[in-house]
């Protein structure tokens, strides 16, 4: 079977098998936060609208006073951009005929940005239970000029630690290698101060990007930015296309930032429904990561070898999973699964009950 290289496709994902579902889909292919978008999204759009026949402030003076208020950080250390994507393959482009680390199973694109700025790639494997193998990484990072590592780690929701990333970190001092740090999934961590971004102050090899589609709820609008050195800022602003944030997702940018409230109840919702999830999910012998965000990893542990079976089931009980096929290192062993809203989430436990109850 070939499937989308994204979740977020339902239509697409069932059909690339041969199905199709019908009535009430549920996604559980996409990593996006079932609280969003929020509802005076919409109140807002009217006042937008203008932004539609203007070419944005080329500056982004509002929008990124207000990233600067909410990080701490002065705006020539950060670099607004048109989501996670763009910052993966603007740094990829710094890195242009050079050489790369990457440690698989992750995210894809960095793969892919590499490839289009010719950065040569060397993989390494997370470990049997998704652990990072440390000391083959500190082996390597002499032998490149830049370490894409995810984290928390897409698609298996697991941690890099702050000893294990600042081993590498000096290291990467000493023989010129940039980490990259891609906090995609950092807004949804119940403990924030699990980010990277305090070891910014400390090491001028660090950079950090990150996403606010996700948390936000807004892949069609996009939004993302990088954190760094001031000097990593502007040699990053330089391969940036003009414009490249649209009007409205940098006109809306303060709001959602400033809307404490939606991170609190986005906060709660992800607690109580990972709680549920990994008791329910325990008890009826499914292997899951223990995920530090909104998304983890299943198989049957009674049928480990039935993972493309459970997909179909799923799929024709309406619930669109993420395959694992084109996470290197995975090769379709388990499925990724987004945690949903709390009526969402019960029907997939329901749906695997039953898959539970039918003879094999
Ligand atoms: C780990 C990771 N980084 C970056 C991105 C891209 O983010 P955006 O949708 O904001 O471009 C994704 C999207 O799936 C992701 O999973």
């Amino acid at each position: 079977m070939v499937l989308p290289a994204h979740g977020g496709q339902p239509a697409r994902i069932a059909a690339s098998i041969g199905m199709e579902a019908e009535g009430r889909v549920y996604d559980f292919s996409a990593n996006i936060n079932p609280i969003g978008p929020q509802a005076w999204l919409s109140d807002q759009l009217p006042r937008l609208m203008k932004e539609i026949a203007n070419y944005p402030d080329p500056e982004y003076k509002e929008a990124y006073a207000a990233l600067s208020r909410q990080e701490g950080m002065n705006p020539e250390q950060l670099l607004l951009t048109n989501g996670g994507a763009e910052a993966i393959f603007l740094i990829a482009q710094l890195f242009h005929g050079k050489k790369a680390l990457i440690i698989d199973p992750t995210f894809s694109e960095y793969e892919r940005a590499c490839r289009a700025f010719d950065v040569e790639i060397t993989h390494l494997q997370l470990n049997q239970s998704f652990r990072f193998p440390v000391e083959a990484m500190a082996q390597r990072v002499a032998e490149v000029d830049v370490v894409f590592l995810c984290r928390p780690n897409n698609p298996t929701g697991t941690l890099l630690s702050f000893t294990e990333l600042e081993y590498l970190l000096k290291l990467g001092l000493e023989t010129d290698t940039t980490i990259v740090i891609d906090e995609a999934f950092v807004h949804f961590l119940f403990e924030t101060e699990l980010s990277v971004k305090k070891l910014l102050a400390f090491y001028p090899n660090l950079i950090v990007l990150r996403s606010l589609t996700k948390i936000f709820a807004i892949p069609g609008l996009r939004a993302g930015y990088i954190m760094a050195g001031a000097d990593w800022v502007q040699k990053l602003q330089k391969k940036q296309p003009p414009w490249s944030v649209n009007g409205i997702t940098a006109g809306l940018l303060p709001a959602l930032l400033s809307d404490e409230n939606f991170m609190a109840r986005t906060k709660d919702w992800l607690k109580g429904e990972c709680e549920k999830l990994t008791e329910n999910l325990t008890a009826l012998g499914f292997i899951h990561t223990v995920s530090s965000v909104n998304f983890y990893l299943l198989k049957d542990g009674n049928r480990p070898n039935d993972t493309e079976k459970l997909f179909r089931f799923l799929v024709a009980n309406n619930i669109i999973p993420r395959d694992t096929d084109n996470f290197k290192g995975l090769d379709g062993r388990y499925l990724r699964l987004a945690v949903r809203s709390a009526d969402e989430n019960d029907y997939l436990l329901q749906v695997l009950k039953k898959w539970r109850d039918q003879p094999c």
